[in-house]
């Protein structure tokens, strides 16, 4: 089965076909993926500007899809299947997928069915060489998520804990401004904190007695505080070292943190799988320091490879092919879902 996925949560709009028939090959059965990222038009704004997110969007859906079919040497007519991303995001941004998704399924009179999001980078890592068993601990870590979730099986999700405020990805976001870096602040936040040394300065490691929900709004207070104490102009070289140090002191402390809470809900579930999902999970240092103390438990850590840990089309042509193998299809209306709990989603037989 050939599902078009269609990503458009947000500021990303990412489109690619996913070919069951072809999951034996090296590429795991992604037959052509497309991305295209808004980050430039929301720039000058400093964070993602909701209707023009929408506008692009629209005016990027056709063009991608004609480049992805040309990319995989297809016709409009060999899609069997469409999946789009219903939620959770910005519902405009939402709608212009959904629309877009549910109208060529509808010409072609062929299936459509909304994907959650998470659930989408959840499943991603299924996608790698080296895909996890049911059933393992998720870490997902989104610029809008914080969460540990138990997963059973396609749809068996219990949620153990979750961020109470801010989400990780978002506090390396703020964290980037705070130091005059672009969006997006993570892969920014990395490549300082390569040069820096993570012990330079103490941050608080919130919530590390109190169950598996986390809470990074005063980490991020910690760090405004940290710089208003230690000046950080990029030009002059005096003050380079504090900023490295600041961006390295804190990323240890945010992955310390996930570390930590990864260790306690493999300990309380007694499994011994870790899978890391969201844009966060691309973070190299998360992955080294995860790996060295899982190791110390026995447990692994799973995860995509760092194209598919960003939004993109695959995640979603795949969760939806999982939906769709399982006979799940949505009907002709189209709504979506700004929030939408997980744990909702029905569950997917002989996953
Ligand atoms: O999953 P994603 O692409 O979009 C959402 O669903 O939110 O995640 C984006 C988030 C941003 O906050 C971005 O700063 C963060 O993931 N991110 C990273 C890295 N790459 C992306 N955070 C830390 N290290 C990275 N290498
Ligand atoms: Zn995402």
């Amino acid at each position: 089965m050939k599902v078009l996925g269609l990503e458009t949560s947000c500021d990303e709009t990412g489109l690619a076909i996913f070919d069951s028939e072809q999951r034996d090959s090296d590429n795991q059965g992604l037959v052509a993926q497309v991305l295209y990222s808004q980050i430039e038009l929301h720039a000058t704004y400093g964070g993602v500007v909701p209707e023009l997110a929408s506008r692009d969007h629209i005016r990027k859906l056709i063009p991608l899809l004609n480049e992805l079919l040309q990319q995989a040497n297809l016709k409009k007519s060999d899609i069997d299947a469409v999946a789009f991303t219903r939620g959770p995001g910005l519902v405009g941004a939402l709608m212009t997928g959904a629309l877009f998704g549910r109208s060529l399924a509808y010409a072609l009179s062929i299936p459509a069915i909304g994907v959650h999001h998470m659930e989408g980078h959840l499943l991603a890592p299924l996608l790698s060489d080296n895909p996890p068993a049911f059933p393992f601990v998720a870490l997902l870590v989104s610029g809008g998520h914080t969460m540990l979730v138990a997963v059973k099986g396609i749809g068996q999700y219990e949620i153990l804990g979750e961020s109470i405020d801010d989400a990780a990805g978002e506090c390396f976001d703020k964290t980037a401004k705070m130091l005059n870096l672009p969006y997006p602040g993570g892969p920014n936040i990395a490549k300082l904190a390569e040069m820096g040394n993570p012990q330079a300065f103490e941050l608080p490691r919130p919530m590390l007695g109190r169950g598996l929900d986390f809470s990074f709004s005063g980490m991020k207070t910690a760090v405004h505080n940290l710089i208003k104490d230690n000046p950080t102009d990029i030009n002059n070289s005096s003050d380079t070292q504090n900023r490295v140090n600041i961006a390295a002191s804190f990323q240890f402390a945010m992955i310390d943190t996930l570390t930590k809470k990864c260790v306690k809900a493999l300990k309380q579930t007694g499994m011994n799988r870790l899978v890391i999902a969201g844009g966060v999970s691309a973070n190299q240092s998360l992955r080294q320091m995860l790996s060295h103390e899982l190791a110390k438990i026995n447990a692994s850590v799973y995860y995509a490879p760092p194209a598919l840990c960003t939004d993109n089309g695959a995640m979603i042509a795949f969760a939806g092919w999982q939906r769709l193998n399982a006979n799940q299809s949505d009907d002709l209306a189209v709504d979506c879902y700004p929030r939408w709990d997980m744990t909702s989603l029905p569950s997917v037989i002989n996953s």
